[in-house]
């Protein structure tokens, strides 16, 4: 039996990530990054969520593999699959029996996220190519030399609507990084899922469910925060809102000061004015033809879209 091997190359700069935070929470509109929010007990929330009824992303995205794998033919079989932000690696493991990938590469912040995940999948694949990759690719991706053949057919495989977290600029900024990462076998491509614009309600009652799951997902940034900018958050003193703006065709979340509170860290203080926010993520809404054009402006060849019946979600193919 092979086994994984692991490449750890993003090292976490503690003074960067201070600066930035308190940069972010000085700003006249304060905002934080969405990065934080998966500490050990944010990416458990994170799995709670997608669980939730409100929560369908997660369920549809499944359910179009469910029932549609079977016609999405222009994914080559015996590539590399090379899996954006893999955690534990369900989803892809969930699809090999359908595409059946040559070589796995797992790229995640922290190759710590992958070891048991890999070793357990590797016991299910004995003969597969395993490597797990530590990088941050938020700022565009760049994959290490040698992790793929370029002779070999490569699926950059990009699911659960994560681009949505991406500005329209930026997401096209990342999917030409993409597009690189795909190299130039003919066969290559970028398999994405994304969530579709929908009733500003629903979208809302997705980020804001009745059991407070998301709302305790959000405010735990504030603990995670504490942690890294050694800033004095009391939770209690926030409330999480998730507001849709149809004019951006985004699901914002914020934490709102439920009254006037000052927050202290060494050598400094910020006074949030009762209601005063912090804006912590943007969820963007692509329609169909706008998320294809997104995919051409980025450099993608052919793309096809597969959707539930409802178009609620959409998985792509965009060819190299
Ligand atoms: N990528 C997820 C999304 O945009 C992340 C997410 C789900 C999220 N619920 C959230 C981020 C609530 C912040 C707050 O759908």
């Amino acid at each position: 039996m092979k086994s994984p091997l692991f490449l750890q190359l993003h090292h976490d700069n503690q003074e960067a990530i201070h600066l930035e935070l308190l940069a972010g929470l000085q700003a006249t509109n304060a905002h934080t990054s969405p990065k934080y929010l998966y500490d050990a007990l944010g990416s458990r929330l994170f799995e709670a969520i997608t669980e939730l009824p409100e929560y369908d992303l997660t369920r549809l995205e499944a359910s179009v593999f469910a029932e549609q794998a079977g016609q999405m033919r222009q994914v080559p079989a015996g590539a590399a699959w090379i899996d954006l932000g893999a955690g534990n690696c369900k989803k892809s493991a969930s699809l090999f029996g359908r595409f059946k990938p040559r070589k796995y590469v797992a790229i995640d912040i922290s190759v710590d996220f992958l070891h048991e995940s890999m070793a357990a999948l590797q016991l299910k694949h004995p003969a597969l190519d395993m490597v797990g990759v530590g990088i941050d690719f938020s700022e565009g991706l760049r994959l290490p030399d040698g992790v793929s053949d370029p002779a070999e057919p490569r699926v950059l495989f990009y699911p659960g609507s994560s681009i949505g977290n991406f500005s329209p600029p930026e997401a096209e900024r990342f999917l030409r990084s993409v597009r690189t990462a795909c190299g130039d076998h003919p066969s290559s491509g970028l398999l994405i899922g994304v969530d579709l614009v929908k009733d500003a309600r629903q979208l809302e009652d997705a980020y804001d469910d009745a059991l407070g799951v998301t709302a305790a997902f959000n405010l735990n940034l504030l603990r995670h925060i504490n942690q890294l900018a050694g800033t004095d958050f009391n939770v209690r003193d926030w409330r999480h809102l998730a507001v849709f703006n149809a004019a951006l065709s985004r699901v914002e979340m914020h934490l709102e000061a439920r009254a006037t509170t000052v927050v202290r860290w060494q050598g400094g203080e910020r006074v949030f004015r009762s209601g005063e926010r912090i804006h912590t993520e943007s969820s963007y809404k692509w329609t169909l033809s706008d998320f294809e054009a997104l995919l051409r402006g980025a450099g993608f060849g052919v793309c096809q879209a597969w959707t539930d019946s409802n178009q609620r979600f959409a998985v792509y193919w965009a060819g190299v």
